[in-house]
């Protein structure tokens, strides 16, 4: 039995089974009022993807989109530092004036503290009155505040009858969702209490790259992996998603949260539920999110003295020197663990999970590492180490699959590993289109398969707060910015015979 008791069964709706939005396929009209407008993440992503829906003529023909927030700002103002957001980060920049003029009257802003009454109550005026005047009666609720303001904002909109189990409107809430498992549990019962979990969309945005969908394609649409795909073939499994980047002006936030909490609880966690998961019933969301809570739950929970061996924290130099993070911080940049997945598929197969800041490249890749060929023929030349086949699952960039084989030199009497490659700009062009611009198009639509879902959020945490309490006792290890991470790292790998793969050679397992 999983420590985590499940949440009540989520009621199936129409919508949980609804396919996801095609291109020219219009979504139905909608008010979305953003919670959370004038921080960073509005202008940067979600008002750019709602603008990317709008040039795919996705949108339909009325919708209206009311940033909320505690500043006084005209619309005038708000609009102005959503044109810089769009010019700034959209993928169609330049932007075209004819294209922009087209979106504009959809954006009104909404000036309330996330805590007071009276902004609920205006808010519930103006929505009623475009329901009156403009039809749109499908809500959505965007939480892109602070954690800390979940559950009070969606407590207003109840009160003010916006939201209610039953009714059709939905709120969207961005991570982290909690701060731990009991928080979470605590965030998710008082959601629950005000909506279905069929209206909660919780935001993933790995979810919404093409690479990571294309996962549940490139595993069930085939059938030459799936028998590989288990103990009998594959020796270990490694999943980076390693940022060039450091912790930049987000100081404040990063110190709080750490890459446990950032990336692993939500993101690494998804992309090994997805890599591992059995094949579902149906590709409806309910089957999809039933079968990767149960590789969650297959995970046992670490025991304080299995976290040593099992884990790597640290730093990178120079990290507490960064603006608004304190010079004594124990928060951590990197985190990389061992996983097993206790079920009959993955028995022994060890999952190492690696991600941080400031190293070497962007790179988020996923290595299936096959065990090694015996080298009976081969063994006077090359010994014992013949390289092991490996397929690397590039989600970005360089967005691509490649597998690495053996083969004769030619002309030599040697082997070599070569590659066979499937690059996605090769084959479908360069556009990828924002994982926002899915996710929002999916939570208009109604279709949650690429939203978490309670129960899979709450068995990450199980597995987190058992690592960081399991850390309280541990050092910490520092790295240098620019490198690949710690030597504890490279260390935990090789106490198991193993080594992480080069993800710049890909030929070399
Ligand atoms: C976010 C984290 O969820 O994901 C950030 O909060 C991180 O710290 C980002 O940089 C990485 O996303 P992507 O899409 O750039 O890989």
């Amino acid at each position: 039995m999983s420590p985590v008791a499940a949440p009540a069964k989520p009621k199936a709706t129409a919508s949980s089974a609804a396919p996801a939005p095609v291109p020219g396929k219009v979504l139905p009209p909608f008010v979305m009022v953003i919670f959370g407008a004038s921080g960073d993440l509005t202008s940067r992503k979600l008002v750019p993807a709602l603008f990317g829906l709008q040039h795919e003529g996705i949108l339909p023909k009325d919708y209206a989109i009311i940033g909320f927030a505690r500043r006084p700002k005209k619309d005038e103002e708000f609009r102005r530092e959503m044109k810089e957001g769009v010019d700034k980060f959209s993928r169609l920049r330049p932007v075209a004036s004819g294209e922009w003029d087209k979106f504009i009257p959809r954006l009104t802003y909404h000036q309330g503290n996330f805590d007071d009454p009276a902004a609920y109550a205006s808010l519930k005026k103006i929505l009623d009155d475009l329901a009156k005047t403009r039809g749109l009666t499908q809500h959505i609720f965007y939480l892109a505040t602070a954690p800390d303001y979940f559950a009070t904002v969606v407590q207003q909109l109840a009160k003010v009858g916006l939201v209610r189990p039953g009714l059709p409107a939905r709120v969207v809430v961005e991570k982290p969702f909690g701060n731990d498992l009991t928080s979470a549990r605590q965030l998710v019962d008082d959601l629950q209490a005000c909506l279905d979990e069929s209206n909660l969309f919780r935001i993933d945005h790995y979810l919404g790259k093409e690479t990571v969908q294309n996962l549940l394609y490139f595993r069930f649409a085939n059938s030459i992996w799936e028998p590989i795909w288990n103990s009998n073939l594959i020796d270990n499994v490694q999943i980076t998603v390693a940022e060039q980047e450091g912790v930049g002006t987000r100081g404040a936030f990063y110190d709080e949260v750490g890459a446990m909490r950032d990336m692993v609880q939500n993101h690494m966690m998804q992309l090994l539920a997805i890599t591992a998961m059995e094949p579902p019933a149906n590709l409806s969301s309910e089957s999809i999110r039933d079968e990767k809570v149960k590789v969650l739950r297959s995970i046992p929970t670490p025991k304080p003295e299995m976290i040593p061996a099992s884990t790597v924290r640290a730093q990178y130099e120079g990290y507490r020197q960064t603006d608004r993070v304190s010079p004594h911080t124990t928060t951590e940049t990197y985190a990389a663990l061992k996983v097993q997945i206790d079920n009959w598929r993955w028995s022994g197969v060890p999952f190492y999970l690696r991600t941080g800041k400031a190293l070497t490249t962007r790179a988020s890749e996923i290595v299936i590492v096959f065990r090694r060929p015996p080298a009976t023929l081969f063994r006077a030349e090359f010994g014992d180490l013949l390289h092991r086949n490996a397929m690397h699952i590039r989600l970005q960039p360089d967005e691509g699959v490649h597998l690495s084989f053996n083969a004769k030199r030619l002309g030599k009497s040697s082997v070599q590993p070569v590659d066979m490659e499937f690059c996605y700009a090769t084959e479908f062009g360069s556009y990828s289109p924002e994982a926002y611009e899915r996710l929002l198009g999916d939570a208009i639509y109604g279709d949650s398969t690429l939203f978490t879902r309670a129960d899979e959020v709450l068995e990450a945490w199980r597995l987190v707060d058992a690592v960081r309490h399991g850390w309280q006792d541990n050092p910490m290890a520092l790295y240098r910015q620019g490198s690949w991470g710690p030597r504890e790292s490279d260390l935990m790998l090789k106490a198991d015979g193993n080594n992480w793969i080069d993800l710049d050679a890909h030929a070399r397992a």
